[in-house]
C-alpha cells in the first residue's frame, strides 16, 4: 500500500513534536543551522548540502525553505522516515537511504561535486567515537575547502555538565516540551497504523537500526579533537542552550 501525504504529514507532525523533548530549543537549533549555512555559501549559485540522519528531513525541509536554491542531499539508514520525507518533498530534497560510517556511504550519496556544507541534527550522538573518526575524515574528504560540518545535538561540556543538562531540562520545560510524547510512545503508535505495516517490514529488515549503541557521550572537547584530526579547523560552538550545542567545524 503507498504511503498517502495525510499520513505522512500526521506521523511528521507528531515527529516534530516528539523531538522537541529531545533538542532543547530545536526550531531555534535549526534556524541556527541555516544561518550558518546560509552564512558560509553567500554568492554561491546552488549550494550543495548533506544533511545526515535526516529522519523525515526535519532539518532539511526547513534549509530547502530557507535556501530555495541550494540542492539537499538528506540520507538516512531508515526506510520508514524517508519515506515520509519522500512523499512530502519538497523535490530540491533528495533522500538516500544509506548508513552513515559504512562501507560506500559516501559514495552512496551521488554527489556531483564537493559539498558546501554537511548538517546534522540529534543524529551524530549514534555514532560512536570510532565511527566519527571515520566519518570525519570522509566528510573532510567530500567538503570543498571552506564549507563547513555543522553539527547540532546534545553534546556533553567537559565541566559543569550536570548543570549544563539541568539549564537545557528547566529551557525545555519552559518551553513545555514534556508534554509531548516520547519516542516510545511514538513508534509504538506508529506501528498501530495499517498504512505503515510494510515500511514496518521494510525497517525490520535493516540491520543497522537495531543495534544497541544509542548515545557515544562525548564531550565537545572531544568532538573538537576528532575534527581538527580529520583536517577542519576554527571549531567551535556557536550556539549553546543547556547541552543542546551547534558545534561548526571549517575545511
Ligand atoms: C533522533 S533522529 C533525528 C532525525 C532528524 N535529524 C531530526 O532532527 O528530527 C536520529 C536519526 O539518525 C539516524 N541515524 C542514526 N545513525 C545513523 C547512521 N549510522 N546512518 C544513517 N542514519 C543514522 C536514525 O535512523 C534517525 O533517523
Amino acid at each position: 500500500m503507498g504511503l498517502s501525504m495525510a499520513t505522512a504529514a500526521l506521523w511528521v507532525e507528531r515527529w516534530e513534536r516528539q523531538q522537541q523533548r529531545y533538542a532543547v530549543d530545536r526550531e531555534e537549533r535549526f534556524t541556527v543551522v541555516a544561518d550558518v549555512v546560509e552564512h558560509v555559501t553567500e554568492g554561491r549559485m546552488n549550494p550543495l548540502i548533506v544533511d545526515l540522519g535526516c529522519g523525515p528531513g526535519s532539518l532539511a525541509v526547513r534549509l530547502a525553505r530557507r535556501l530555495p536554491h541550494a540542492r539537499i542531499v538528506a540520507v538516512d539508514m531508515d526506510p520508514l522516515l524517508l519515506e515520509f520525507g519522500r512523499t512530502l518533498g519538497p523535490p530540491v530534497v533528495r533522500y538516500v537511504e544509506a548508513v552513515i560510517g559504512a562501507d560506500g556511504w559516501t559514495s552512496a550519496l551521488g554527489l556531483d561535486g564537493p559539498l558546501d556544507a554537511a548538517v546534522s541534527t540529534t543524529a551524530l550522538h549514534y555514532l560512536s567515537d570510532e565511527q566519527l573518526q571515520r566519518v570525519y575524515g570522509q566528510l573532510a574528504g567530500i567538503l570543498r575547502p571552506g564549507g563547513v560540518l555543522v553539527n547540532a545535538d546534545h553534546l556533553l561540556q567537559e565541566d559543569a555538565a550536570d548543570i549544563a543538562a539541568h539549564v537545557g531540562r528547566r529551557r525545555a520545560g519552559r518551553q513545555e516540551a514534556f508534554a509531548h510524547e516520547n519516542w516510545e510512545s511514538w513508534w509504538a503508535a506508529a506501528q498501530q497504523d495499517p498504512e505503515l505495516t510494510d515500511l514496518f517490514a521494510e525497517r525490520r529488515r535493516c540491520p543497522g537500526l537495531h543495534g544497541s549503541s544509542r548515545n557515544n557521550g562525548l564531550t565537545v572537547n572531544r568532538h573538537a579533537q576528532l575534527l581538527r584530526q580529520a583536517g577542519f579547523c576554527q571549531v567551535g560552538c556557536v550556539w549553546q542552550v543547556g547541552n543542546s550545542c551547534v558545534l561548526v567545524a571549517v575545511r
